[in-house]
């Protein structure tokens, strides 16, 4: 209490200061700063930076149906801890999705459900890797994983991907390497269906070499699919999981692309044995029991109508954008990605572009993209950038490609 009685709530405030924590921290903090995003202090009037699924296309009222129809049948029970491993529901609907898009068998024993498969990803890493062990990882790759496989602190060995994917002959080297050293990689990370970010969905050759070096080097597969569905064109290929016999594949996937990256759901498909490993590093009380429920009452019901309309959504997209750029860019050595599917664009530079400048004039134009060095592990990048199709409607993919095709060509 104060003189005038009232309660000191001054104490009750933040600190205004932090003291010093810096000899506090644990190593997997000190780690390397992961490079991030660049992103424009005003809001972007062209969204081509993040992958971010288009809002309208979000379900709202068959989510609310959902999870009144949801509530009415569990009551209470979606409102509790949960089974550590995953709402049962869910991950019988995951086996039932992978059935129906990939013809992949697989039970819900295989499945241990994740905040969103960023953190699936990262249970497996803390499964695996240890500070100074190898990896190899593709370049580029998705920028979210790298920060989170840099805080594990391995040695990372990255190799390229072209119009089949994953080169396995620079992948054959790298282990080779490592054998002659007396050193075991201990997974390769590799995004199979429309690379984030290059694009190319890996072709089946690639896909049983990949295997085969897995097994020839005793080494993990760690295959992130979070597009697969959003196939525009082309066939789909059978998942590494579904290929491989001998339990060396963990896949990694989402509802983040088809339902909303809000539900936060993502999960691991892994051999039976790892299971418990992987589930160990959750917390406990399953992950986000209510909005399982909902999401799996929501997709039960909908999925391949729902799936089948966003294909077409996103296909639009891409379209508009792919004209946009090519309109200005034709006659110029610039390189842009046709990907059958997923989210983005990739698109190496006409040659002589300012990259200062191309960013400056993009701030001017608020239009918002990733710049590619925050792809690569070991350096690389600087004349690509990515463009995300996913969150602005056509006539906008459209209108800021071209503004800052023009502006590529000015920079
Ligand atoms: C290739 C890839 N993997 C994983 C993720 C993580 O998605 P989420 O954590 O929303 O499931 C993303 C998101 O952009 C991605 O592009």
């Amino acid at each position: 209490m104060n003189g005038a009685g009232r309660p000191a709530s001054r104490g009750m405030l933040s600190p205004m200061t932090t003291p010093p924590f810096d000899a506090l921290l644990s190593t997997r903090a000190r780690y390397a700063v992961p490079l991030t995003t660049p992103r424009q202090s005003m809001s972007p009037l062209f969204e081509f930076g993040g992958g971010y699924p288009d809002p309208v296309s979000f379900p709202y009222e068959g989510m609310i149906e959902a999870t009144a129809k949801m509530m009415a049948a569990e009551g209470a029970q979606a409102m509790t801890y949960g089974d550590p491993q995953g709402y049962i529901g869910l991950r019988e609907l995951i086996c039932h999705k992978y059935q129906l898009f990939e013809m992949m068998k697989t039970r819900p024993e295989n499945i241990v459900v994740a905040n969103g498969s960023g953190q699936a990803l990262s249970l497996a890493f803390s499964a695996f890797v240890d500070p100074g062990d190898a990896i190899i990882i593709e370049a580029p790759t998705f920028s979210g994983s790298l920060n989170t496989i840099r805080r594990h602190g391995p040695r990372i060995l990255d190799v390229p991907v072209d119009d089949e994917g994953i080169v396995t002959d620079a992948v054959r080297e790298r282990l080779q390497t490592l054998r002659r050293e007396g050193r075991r990689c201990k997974l390769i990370y590799t995004i199979v269906n429309f690379q984030n970010p290059a694009g190319p969905s890996q072709s089946l050759r690639r896909r049983q070499e990949l295997i085969a070096l897995a097994h020839e080097y005793d080494t993990l597969i760690l295959e992130d699919d979070a597009y697969g569905e959003l196939r525009f064109e082309g066939e789909t290929l059978p998942p590494l999981y579904a290929l491989d016999r001998g339990g060396r594949v963990i896949r990694a996937g989402t509802l983040s692309k088809i339902l909303g990256a809000g539900v936060r759901l993502g999960w691991l498909c892994a051999p039976k044995d790892m299971v418990p490993v992987l589930q160990s590093f959750l917390f406990g009380g399953g992950t986000n029991p209510f909005m399982s429920r909902v999401a799996t009452y929501y997709m039960k019901d909908n999925m391949a109508a729902h799936v089948q309309r966003l294909i077409g959504v996103y296909r639009a997209k891409r379209d508009a954008m792919l004209k946009g750029l090519d309109e200005v860019l034709r006659d110029t050595d610039a390189t842009i990605s046709r990907p059958e599917g997923g989210f983005f664009l990739w698109i190496k530079l006409p040659s002589g572009t300012d990259k200062k400048r191309l960013a400056e004039r993009a701030v001017e134009a608020r239009i918002q993209y990733t710049p590619g060095p925050v792809f690569y592990a070991n350096g690389g990048g600087e004349d690509y950038i990515r463009l995300a199709f996913s969150y602005e409607q056509p006539d906008k993919c459209y209108e800021g490609a071209r503004m800052l095709a023009k502006a590529m060509l000015s920079a």
